[in-house]
């Protein structure tokens, strides 16, 4: 184990502890600079504590800037970072067991404690099974609230646990597999961990297992995750991504739908935007319209529900859609200005002054290079040539 850092986690007060981490008002970003100068300050302090102090700054602002982690002395590793649950949404799960009425969470994957801290500021009681022995000591000193057990899941007998004994009912299981760090297998025929529910620890099956046996099982998976239809699911998405799939089993109702995608702050004002996900409907396929539409990727499994608000998809398996009016929200508009084939780009642009224009080929299966020397104009914001899968003509369109 990093002395330094349990040192860090167990000698100090969450007090002290900010007071050694929060930097002011920026950490120097040369590493070992950033060390000698906390040397120099504090020259009782050995070299391993000062590393770990800058680490733990240059962590700890990095994380806060991008609003992962809660506010306060947080202790982080960069694998653990890098695996945390974003605050957001690991906020909205806990809002969600909440509602459900659970009013405990065995964390089975407690890693740095973004999901357990969440659930105990919604009100449940924690307790939190980590098998990493630094990971679960920081979890420990980052979550006081929590009750941490070092400890493999997959080997424990939770039966004979004292801490499950004490929690109130009822109790949701809380799994967010690791997916990074498993070998690749020699002979490279399988996926990549990532995409291997087999291979993230523990894996998918363990998490199916749990279902046999208890009533609430909640566990998150990658966004291009899709469970087996007895799950309610929510796709989540942030900024242009697709962060996780959350998925749930819970005797009451903890989403809005049974499927659902949604988008945090897809709204204007800053709300969440929600669509439910059907993965029996289809969505219709039309003609052009005036306005073609890019709905953001956490909303391509609900392709249907949107088109229902007045859209068609452009061909039976793009995810751009067309509209009469730009309307719909959780999509980025444009105003569909020329359609030509792919060799009468040049000049349709040419013919209208074009300067600059955005390639949208996400789904050609030509690369943006490709495009970009056919087209022969820089990267633009206004204009965009749009390549959507089955459509004959590419669309030349303005921003709406
Ligand atoms: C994706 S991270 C969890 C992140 C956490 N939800 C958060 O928001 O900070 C997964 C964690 O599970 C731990 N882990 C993997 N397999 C485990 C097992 N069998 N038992 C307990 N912990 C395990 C890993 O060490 C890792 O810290």
């Amino acid at each position: 184990m990093d002395d330094a850092l349990v040192s860090l986690a167990r000698d100090f007060s969450p007090h002290e502890r900010w007071e050694l981490i929060s930097p002011a008002p920026e950490p120097d970003p040369d590493p070992l600079r950033a060390i000698e100068q906390l040397r120099r300050a504090h020259p009782d302090w050995s070299a391993d504590f000062a590393a770990a102090v800058a680490t733990q700054r240059e962590l700890g602002h990095r994380a806060r800037a991008g609003g992962s982690i809660p506010p306060g002395p947080w202790l982080l590793t960069r694998t653990g970072a890098q695996q945390s649950t974003h605050l957001a949404v690991a906020t909205r799960r806990a809002r969600h067991l909440a509602a459900a009425g659970a009013a405990s969470v065995v964390d089975v994957t407690a890693g740095l404690g973004v999901d357990a801290w969440a659930c105990a500021a919604a009100g449940m009681q924690v307790l939190a099974i980590e098998r990493d022995p630094l990971t679960a000591e920081l979890c420990r000193a980052n979550v006081p609230e929590a009750t941490i057990v070092n400890a493999d899941a997959t080997e424990i007998d939770f039966p004979a646990l004292p801490e499950l004994a004490q929690l109130p009912e009822p109790v949701c299981w809380l799994v967010d597999p690791a997916r990074r760090g498993t070998a690749q297998r020699i002979d490279g025929t399988r996926a990549a961990p990532e995409r291997d529910p087999d291979r993230w620890s523990p894996p998918w099956s363990f998490v199916e297992g749990l279902r046999t046996e208890h009533a609430w099982v909640a566990a998150k998976a990658p966004g291009g995750f899709t469970p087996a239809p007895h799950w309610s699911a929510e796709w989540v998405g942030i900024g242009d991504y697709v962060v996780e799939c959350a998925v749930y089993s819970l005797p009451m109702a903890a989403l809005q739908h049974h499927r659902q995608a949604t988008l945090l702050e897809g709204f204007d004002d800053g709300t969440d935007l929600t669509f439910p996900v059907d993965d029996d409907a289809a969505a219709p396929v039309g003609p052009l319209a005036q306005f073609v539409g890019e709905p953001h990727p956490v909303f391509h499994r609900a392709l249907p529900a949107l088109c229902a608000a007045g859209a068609s998809r452009v061909s039976a398996s793009s995810n751009w859609i067309t509209s009469g009016e730009p309307n719909i929200p959780g999509v980025r508009w444009f105003r569909i200005l020329d359609t030509a084939p792919a060799k009468g780009l040049r000049a349709l642009t040419r013919d209208r002054g074009i300067e600059s224009v955005a390639i949208k080929s996400r789904e050609s299966t030509a690369p943006l290079g490709t495009w970009r020397a056919r087209i022969g104009l820089p990267d633009g914001n206004r204009y965009a040539v749009i390549i959507a899968r089955e459509l004959p003509e590419v669309i030349l369109a303005e921003r709406n």
